[in-house]
């Protein structure tokens, strides 16, 4: 296949296309719990245009967003206690998707029984909710550890990123560029701002294994034990390309990355941080902006996730994979690449893709990942990502 065919294939997640199909096996978040209010909300995922709303009731729709009759809007529409109603014409929808009242038709009028739109399955995790756009039955959404885990309190970061969801999940196989981008480049920064210089770390050799959630990342540091748990353990980049780290101190961060359309990225900055001892457990999730560029249009460069969305975003909007001088230090990226292509090799034999969990053995209480619990190296100089979420945060841990 030609290299321009192969980037079609990975990067285009529309209905019908070899990546829509495998990103349809998956549970995709769709907003924090806490955004969902009492109006209907606009969603897009994998380039569908939807309407998530919760009934009076509690129960959470998610329904295609033009309206069967003239095409108007449910965004724009009424939540009731057991359905969605349209703004124009009053058509409403119950959580099937059954059309249950056409009020404007004459009171004998057969034509709702025969109106029914797609519904789809929704769930509430973490904080988060999650939505199934695939065939039936739904695989069970999977319980990992910072989703569930009673001894973490939540906050997530949200990134809106105008670029295709490969070149960022590709960032998490590829560790040197934490060495270059976060440590050399944050040093050229700080040079400028006159900000303390940070300690840089060099790799000695990185490791790559698949198994059946994700691939486990393995790095040594020069200088470090191979006991050290960046290098016995390491942490994996799931399936379909969330990763998954922790940070010095031993907060557990999920990066999920959700194809919105072939375009359009949502990352999820996802931490569970062990609460202290003693403390109350935060009543909710904590949602905080994470955005590409700051009021004046610049990047957000003296902090970690805003270096890694410049780098995101400035390869295009599809990064064009045919024009690439791939070296040695890409061998995670290919192989990332390799091993999505074998999953819809899997797809097309009629098999579930990796990561699909369907045995409720596995999903409970929760899945455990290998994951380094103690990580080396001193980002004590260097922010995780924008002031006007992260020092609210700590100081509320410090409350
Ligand atoms: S367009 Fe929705 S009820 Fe008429
Ligand atoms: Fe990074």
């Amino acid at each position: 296949m030609a290299a321009n065919d192969r980037n079609a294939v990975l990067t285009r997640v529309g209905k019908g296309t070899p990546m829509g199909k495998y990103m349809r096996f998956f549970w995709h978040a769709i907003t924090p719990d806490v955004n969902l209010r009492d109006e209907p909300m606009r969603v897009r995922l994998l380039g569908e245009d939807l309407v998530l709303y919760r009934e009076t009731g509690g129960k959470l729709g998610l329904v295609p967003e033009r309206c069967p009759h003239r095409g108007a809007s449910l965004a724009c529409g009424m939540v009731e206690k057991d359905g969605l109603v349209c703004a124009y014409h009053g058509w409403k929808f119950d959580l099937t998707g059954q059309c249950v009242d056409t009020p404007a038709e004459p009171a004998d009028s057969k034509l709702k029984e025969r109106i029914k739109i797609a519904s789809y399955p929704v769930q509430e995790l973490g904080g988060l909710i999650w939505a199934y756009l695939g065939e039936l039955p739904a695989p069970l959404l999977p319980r990992y550890e910072y989703l569930v885990g009673e001894e973490f309190d939540r906050d997530v970061g949200i990134s809106v990123m105008p670029c295709n969801w490969l070149q960022i999940a590709e960032n998490n196989m590829d560790p040197y560029h934490v060495e270059h981008l976060h440590f050399r480049y944050t040093n050229y920064i700080h040079a400028k701002l006159g900000k303390p210089l940070i300690k840089a770390r060099k790799h000695a050799k990185v490791d790559y294994e698949v198994f059946e959630h994700g691939i486990i990342k393995r790095r040594l540091w020069v200088g470090d034990s191979e006991d050290s748990d960046e290098w016995k353990i390491g942490h994996p980049q799931i399936w379909p390309g969330h990763a998954v780290i922790t940070y010095p101190g031993g907060w557990i961060q999920s990066q999920i990355r959700v194809p919105v359309d072939d375009t359009n990225t949502l990352i999820y900055w996802y931490n569970a941080r062990p609460r202290k001892a003693g403390a109350a457990p935060a009543k909710r999730i904590r949602v905080w902006e994470n955005p590409l560029r700051d009021t004046r249009g610049q990047y957000l460069t003296d902090n970690l996730n805003g270096q890694d969305l410049m780098v995101m975003y400035t390869q295009g909007d599809i990064s064009d994979r045919s024009t690439e001088n791939l070296g040695q230090s890409d061998r995670g990226v290919a192989l990332y690449r390799r091993c999505l292509h074998e999953q819809l090799e899997r797809i097309e034999r009629g098999e579930d893709p990796m990561g699909v969990v369907r045995d409720p053995a596995l999903n409970e209480p929760f899945i455990k990942l290998p994951l380094e619990r103690h990580v080396d190296y001193d980002l004590s100089g260097v922010q995780a990502s924008p002031d006007h979420g992260w020092d609210d945060l700590e100081k509320d841990a410090a409350e």
